[in-house]
């Protein structure tokens, strides 16, 4: 008789996908950490939760990132929806999000939160999808933990955001990430440096790189960019954005800078940074580092005062930013590795009469809190020690029908290798001072 498992097809090895990536044991500590750090960070400054969708209508993406964006042009995870029942049903298509931004602002005007209160402030933690070329620090699945500020347009919620990234990177242990600071100008003052940059890439058309020459027209911005060498080179003598800001736009852009300089955080100006995506205005900011080769954006954001009208609600601005927790651990990784989890005590048990005993202890201690582990099956005391040596248990406790007469046992620091008796009625008390230490 063939069983099911030695057909072919059954045992043959499933991977994962190319660019998603599993985020095993070792490596999470350092992921727990940091989304500690943030709910912490992010609380003090009163920012509250948002949980989104993953999977949105396309037409979100495309009408607020933008159709001539890299993003919406290629990047997108983008299906139809199956015809009837169910879903939408209609053949509408759908995408896996590839940020958050414009998800928490179709949830804010969908749930008319403005009609309440118009001032919110969200944070946001979890997967998003781009179809980029995979590399160290680029993921087709990767994370973001981002915060939105809804309903306030003056430089002081700018600034705030900024404090927040800033805190937030100190709070994990980075001080590396450089700011670097710019403004995309308004409705206003834009059009009319958008016709001085296309004015003057015209005239060196024949420099750009091909993907240029072709989005120069609808989006010449993006040239300034661009990284290819014949793009940088000439745009090297490009009119600055910063000399044809309008006066509010000058005037909320310096009252950024006054804020940030009068509490400490450290920028520097760069007229040439553009956002990937087209719904910015104003105050855009990248925090980098030269640590992680050419991904060098750990986080990135900025004010985007159109979007909640472009997305069907009134005309409320928005400012916010979003980091890439892959390249923030990556960072500290290159710093320490985080501590792996391990359990306090392994409690190793001779005979059955043994295993009875810690069967419930194990539990009492885990539902005080104590990270607890034992074996499952009669096993050598030398197999139980290897196993509590690879979990990489604190100390362990073993106990077999002489110890259960006599109402004590040895515990066994693992690390200083010293062993000492305890009393087994006072496990509990023992292990929480151990705990305090
Ligand atoms: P973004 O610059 O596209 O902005 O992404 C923000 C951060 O996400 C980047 O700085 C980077 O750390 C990380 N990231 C982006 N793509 C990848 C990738 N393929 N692999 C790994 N990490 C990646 C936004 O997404 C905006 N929604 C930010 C924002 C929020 N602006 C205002 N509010």
């Amino acid at each position: 008789m063939v069983s099911w498992c030695d057909a072919e097809n059954f045992t043959m090895k499933i991977t994962s996908i190319k660019g998603f990536a599993d985020i095993l044991p070792g490596e999470v500590e350092s992921w727990q950490r940091v989304e500690a750090a943030a709910r912490r960070v992010f609380s003090a400054y009163n920012f509250a939760e948002i949980r989104i969708p993953i999977l949105e209508k396309t037409e979100l993406f495309s009408r607020s990132i933008g159709e001539s964006t890299d993003i919406v042009e290629k990047e997108m995870y983008t299906f139809e929806d199956r015809e009837g029942r169910g879903g939408e049903g209609d053949g509408t298509k759908l995408t896996l999000r590839p940020e958050g931004t414009a998800g928490v602002v179709r949830a804010y005007v969908e749930a008319e939160m403005y009609k309440v209160e118009p001032v919110r402030k969200f944070y946001y933690m979890g997967a998003m999808f781009r179809r980029e070329r995979p590399q160290k620090g680029r993921m087709r699945q990767f994370h973001q933990i981002g915060a939105e500020a809804l309903g306030r347009g003056d430089p002081l919620i700018d600034a705030e955001v900024l404090l927040l990234l800033h805190d937030f990177l100190r709070a994990v242990g980075l001080a590396e990430p450089s700011l670097q600071l710019n403004s995309l100008g308004c409705a206003q003052c834009r059009p009319s440096y958008r016709k001085k940059l296309l004015a003057f890439l015209r005239q060196r058309h024949s420099e750009l790189c091909g993907n240029c020459q072709r989005r120069i027209e609808r989006n010449p911005l993006r040239a300034l960019d661009c990284k290819e060498p014949g793009c940088v080179h000439a745009t090297q003598d490009a009119p600055s954005i910063l000399d044809s800001l309008c006066a509010v736009c000058r005037d909320h852009f310096a009252a950024v800078q006054r804020l940030l300089r009068e509490t400490g955080v450290e920028f520097t100006l760069n007229p040439r940074m553009v956002r990937g995506l087209d719904y910015y205005c104003r105050t855009t900011f990248e925090w980098t580092t030269a640590l992680l080769g050419s991904q060098s954006a750990v986080a990135a954001g900025g004010r985007y005062d159109g979007l909640v009208e472009q997305l069907g609600g009134p005309a409320i601005p928005g400012v916010g930013f979003a980091l890439g927790v892959e390249r923030l651990t990556m960072l500290l990784r290159l710093r320490e590795a985080a501590p792996a989890q391990a359990p306090a005590l392994f409690i190793v048990w001779l005979g059955d009469q043994a295993r009875d005993w810690a069967f419930p202890v194990v539990h009492r201690l885990r539902r005080a809190g104590l990270s607890v582990e034992m074996e499952g099956e009669s096993r050598s005391m030398k197999s139980q020690m290897r196993r509590a040596d690879k979990f990489n248990a604190a100390a362990v406790l073993i106990v077999g029908a002489d110890e259960l007469a006599k109402g004590s046992a040895i515990l066994r620091d693992m690390a200083s290798k010293q062993q000492r008796e305890i009393s087994l009625a006072n496990i509990e008390s023992e292990l929480m001072a151990r705990k305090a230490n």
